[in-house]
């Protein structure tokens, strides 16, 4: 049994890596991740980071496309800190040696997204700024923290209500218990429960069923953002289509060139990202399909490879000037509660990044503004933890293994598809019970062991529990905010408006 772990982190993107560089010279850290240390979402992040660097720019400004993007649900100090932290932090990596995309003067280039008031998006190799960060990041830590691929948690070790580690399962089936003084949940989002999704194919909501079984805090769970422009090809989501591409003039037609958002929204092709989705969503209803028009845009090869190299992967043609799209689930706002300094309601467990939900993107999460949060949000939690006395000394922790038993569960594709029809883009009452009724038929009763399951298996139960838990409180939140969508409820719009909050 793995001891004298100081800080133990499942999960490996921006936000665990960022933690991780924080302490690895001065605590024993142990990285563990269910497959390759560069599968995460945050390599696959293209549009950039948000933060407030221009002249013209200010924190306030920021924190105020924040809460306006957030629908005001936010929590404000946890938004101010976001915004206010991140300018130097960022400076500090550039000065360490980290190069976002400049022009010939040696001036940072700014990209525009959605519901930004300005441009303040920084990118790195394009549209590569999540690759460039996360390789940064490893050449930090691998060094110093012990990397373990291939295994994948399982279950989290709580004694006396106190975690003391985590439980893994190697490859070959062998099961692992790591001992460790901290253990932070670093997992990502659950984007992988839907069938069309911008995410990477470990994401399968499994930080949020770890801390589900171990009797944590959870908030704001049905707070799922969709993404409007996925590569849509034969029926199938191949990835996504940054933002910055319509941030660089890019606008949504139909086949016959109608414009999608045209009077929909004052931000046009900008407007939020689930007042996109809807629309496009609307047309899909109706057969149509959307296509993103960049004929517009000079050298788009070269402002985003990744986006020209994936389109010509699937046979699109960028020469041809349109790409067809789908909206896909691509970050969730709910997760773990955590406070500011990233603890759970269970002591020495902690959560940041995309698993976790310390309210700063409230209903909907702006533009750019995660992979900030992975670093300011990983930052505060790696001096947290530098600055912890805790030392005490934990014995051996016995961990019962189950023998199997008989379930059924069902397939990966039948809950992407339960998901992505019913508990999606667009609710009613009606689909959500249907859905919770489904999903309730496979959650196992009384105290769950989870030692009996592959890791294929576990992993399908992880996506029924938290579907199952996105499900609930979607029906638990009858009216509409943001990202969530009650179409039962039409006119039932939660939240205040810009006005109502600049006056209060
Ligand atoms: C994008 O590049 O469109 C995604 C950026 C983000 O979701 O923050």
């Amino acid at each position: 049994m793995p001891k004298d772990i100081d800080v133990l982190i499942i999960g490996s993107g921006i936000a665990a890596l960022m933690t991780a560089a924080r302490l690895c010279t001065k605590k024993k850290v142990v990285i563990i991740t269910k497959k390759h240390i560069r599968d995460s979402n945050s390599m696959l992040a293209q549009g950039g980071v948000a933060v407030a660097i221009a002249e013209d720019d200010d924190w306030k400004h920021h924190f105020d496309d924040t809460m306006k993007a957030g629908c005001y649900a936010n929590k404000e100090e946890m938004v101010e800190l976001l915004v206010k932290e991140g300018p130097g932090i960022i400076r500090s990596l550039i000065d360490d040696g980290l190069l976002f995309d400049q022009d010939e003067e040696g001036n940072l280039l700014l990209g525009q997204e959605g519901a930004h008031r300005m441009r303040r998006i920084l990118h790195a190799g394009g549209d590569r700024t999540g690759a460039f960060l996360t390789e940064y990041m490893i050449k930090r830590v691998q060094e110093h923290a012990t990397i373990i691929e291939n295994e994948t948690a399982i279950d989290l070790l709580v004694r006396d209500g106190v975690c003391v580690g985590a439980v893994t399962r190697t490859e070959q089936a062998r099961i692992k218990t790591y001992v460790a003084k901290h253990t932070i949940l670093a997992t990502g989002g659950s984007g992988g429960l839907y069938r069309y999704t911008s995410n990477a194919e470990t994401i399968t909501g499994d930080g949020i069923a770890l801390a589900y079984r171990a009797g944590c805090e959870l908030e704001d769970l049905e707070f799922v953002q969709f993404h409007p422009t996925m590569l849509y090809v034969n029926g199938h989501a191949y990835g996504l289509v940054s933002e910055a591409v319509r941030g660089e003039g890019a606008i949504l037609v139909t086949r016959t060139g109608e414009r999608v958002m045209q009077g929909v929204h004052e931000m046009g092709d900008l407007a939020p990202r689930d007042v996109v989705s809807r629309e496009i969503y609307k047309r899909m209803l109706q057969k149509e399909e959307v296509f993103l028009d960049i004929s517009m845009i000079a050298n788009f090869e070269k402002r985003f490879p990744t986006i020209t190299a994936l389109c010509r992967q699937y046979g699109i043609s960028i020469e041809g000037g349109s790409i067809p799209v789908v909206p896909g689930a691509h970050f969730h706002m709910g997760g773990v509660k955590t406070n500011e300094y990233s603890e759970t309601s269970i002591p020495n467990l902690y959560a940041v990044g995309e698993v976790a939900c310390q309210g700063v993107h409230g209903a909907n999460r702006l533009a750019s503004n995660s992979l900030l949060e992975g670093l300011v949000y990983g930052n505060r939690l790696g001096e947290h933890l530098l600055c912890n006395k805790h030392n005490v000394s934990i014995d051996d922790v016995d961990y019962v293994s189950m023998p199997s038993i008989g379930y059924s569960l069902p397939t990966q594709e039948e809950i992407q598809h339960v998901m992505m029809e019913y508990v999606g883009i667009v609710r009613e009452e009606v689909r959500l019970l249907q859905a919770r009724e489904w999903f309730e038929s496979f959650l196992l009763q009384g105290e769950v062991h989870v030692t009996s399951f592959t890791n294929e298996q576990l992993t399908t139960y992880n996506m029924v529990t938290v579907g199952w838990l996105i499900t609930k409180s979607a029906l638990e939140r009858t009216s509409s905010i943001g990202a969530h969508y009650r179409q039962d409820r039409e006119g039932m719009v939660e939240g205040v408006t810009e006005d109502e909050y600049s006056k209060s």
